[in-house]
């Protein structure tokens, strides 16, 4: 089985890495046509990653959620080559938070009914709402939600990430070859890169579904951003799509992309929703909420289906219709939801934005957006 899953009570999930990257981007011309016929020789040969010489096998990557301290190197690291992209984070409540939640009554009265004495130093609070860091000291908070809860943890690779081919090598000189293999190397040292936006999909999700029963029935927190949709939530005010303009806009994405953002949020969300159905023990508010949440991304993913006609959302309802929703049933929906991680990993990677024009009647305008 790919991906597997780590034992104790949060619902943290740790994903092997594979056929994340079947095909490559339209980012510039020659070179990318150049790319995609390498990986079309890859496919129809039936050996995928094998046609490109990497010196990782990606299928012995992990990329863990929440994520592990001592990787964590703060915005700062970013700062001097993203500086844009981290003015927009510091607009956003997911840096505002850092700030602002140890502030709010709502938080108090959650801190209060679970015994709670420090925000930023107790677990039932830094797994979504902090970045934390390992230092000499211990265990330190350093932001609120960051670029590495979304990205990974970037100690391993960050110097690889934005290396097109030695010193002196400039993107436009870069071979799609060297791409390639940049991509599967940052993936492979744990980049949630959204190059395959299934890999950030999951950072949300993973957040978003609030997948913690004692958090949500004894604390009183909201079981979940109920409606939480991909294209409307990643478009507004966090958007910082400043990279594929070269720094000079922060653009939207195309509806191609969008189209792929769409579906793929539908799938993690149904993969997540399971995670969280998969930590339920007790007929309250947390396990019916994380249950119907389940129920309720099949349905939407198999109305979508009927439109799309899509051989790997099949795999993906199959994977829901194998289990049961209910309460104590734990290793049966985490290997669902491992199923339906592959299947939205390859989904991101493998199917075109072009081929889900039947979306664009269901998604968000951008008035909707965030
Ligand atoms: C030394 C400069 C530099 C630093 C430091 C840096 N980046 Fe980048 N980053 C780049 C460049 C250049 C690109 C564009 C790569 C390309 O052309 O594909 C990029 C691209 C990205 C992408 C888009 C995906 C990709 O691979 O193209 C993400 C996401 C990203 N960086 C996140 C981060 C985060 C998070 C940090 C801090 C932890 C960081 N970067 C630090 C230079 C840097
Ligand atoms: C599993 C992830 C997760 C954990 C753990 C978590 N939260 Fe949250 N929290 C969220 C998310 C996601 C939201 C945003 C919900 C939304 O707006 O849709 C949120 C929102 C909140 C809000 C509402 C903020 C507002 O401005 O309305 C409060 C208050 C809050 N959390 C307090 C806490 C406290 C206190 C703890 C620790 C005891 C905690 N949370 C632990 C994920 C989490
Ligand atoms: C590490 C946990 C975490 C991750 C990962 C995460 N979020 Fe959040 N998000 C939160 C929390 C917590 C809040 C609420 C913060 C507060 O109000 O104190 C929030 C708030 C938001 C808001 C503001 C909602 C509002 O009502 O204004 C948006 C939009 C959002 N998140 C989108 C996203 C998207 C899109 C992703 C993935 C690309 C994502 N988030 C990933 C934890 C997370
Ligand atoms: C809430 C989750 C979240 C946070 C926090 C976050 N990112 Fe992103 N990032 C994303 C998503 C999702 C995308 C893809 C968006 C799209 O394609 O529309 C993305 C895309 C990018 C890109 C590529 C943009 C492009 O033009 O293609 C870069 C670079 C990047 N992020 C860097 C950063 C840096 C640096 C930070 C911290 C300052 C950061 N991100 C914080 C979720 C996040």
């Amino acid at each position: 089985m790919g991906p597997g899953n780590q034992k104790g009570k949060d619902s943290s999930s740790t994903i092997m890495i594979n056929n994340v990257l079947e095909r490559t981007v339209h980012r510039g011309g020659k070179r990318h046509r150049l790319f995609a016929i390498i990986v079309a020789v890859g496919i129809l040969t039936g050996i995928g990653w094998a046609t490109t010489t990497t010196s990782v096998d990606p299928r012995d990557t992990k990329i863990d959620l929440p994520l592990r301290p001592e990787l964590v190197v703060g915005s700062q690291a970013c700062a001097k080559c993203h500086a844009a992209e981290v003015n927009v984070w510091k607009q956003t409540p997911h840096h505002e938070t850092f700030l602002t939640l140890h502030r709010k009554p709502q938080a108090q009265q959650i801190a209060d009914k679970l015994g709670i004495s420090s925000f930023k130093h107790d677990s039932a609070c830094i797994k979504c709402h902090y970045s934390m860091q390992e230092q000499p000291g211990g265990l330190e908070p350093i932001a609120g939600v960051s670029c590495e809860s979304c990205h990974g943890a970037a100690k391993s690779w960050i110097d690889h990430h934005h290396d097109y081919g030695g010193p002196g090598v400039k993107r436009d000189q870069e071979s799609a070859e060297h791409r390639y293999q940049r991509l599967v190397t940052s993936i492979t040292a744990g980049m949630r890169n959204p190059e395959n936006v299934y890999l950030v999909a999951q950072s949300c999700y993973r957040c978003h579904t609030v997948p913690d029963e004692k958090l949500v029935n004894v604390g009183g927190h909201v079981a979940g951003s109920l409606n939480f949709e991909l294209v409307a939530w990643s478009q507004g005010k966090v958007r910082h799509n400043f990279v594929r303009t070269d720094g000079k806009q922060n653009e939207p994405s195309s509806t191609e992309r969008m189209r792929l953002m769409f579906v793929s949020g539908m799938i993690a969300d149904l993969e997540f929703s399971l995670r969280a159905t998969a930590e339920a023990t007790v007929k309250e508010t947390y396990g019916v909420t994380s249950a119907s949440r389940a129920a309720r991304a099949a349905k939407r993913l198999a109305a979508a289906q009927e439109k799309l006609s899509q051989p790997v959302l099949d795999e993906v309802l199959n994977a829901f219709k194998s289990v049961q929703l209910k309460l104590n049933n734990r290793d049966q929906l985490l290997a669902a939801a491992d199923k339906v991680a592959e299947m939205g990993l390859r989904f991101a990677a493998t199917v075109r934005g072009a081929d889900l024009a039947a979306m664009d009647a269901f998604m968000p305008k951008p008035d909707q957006w965030k």
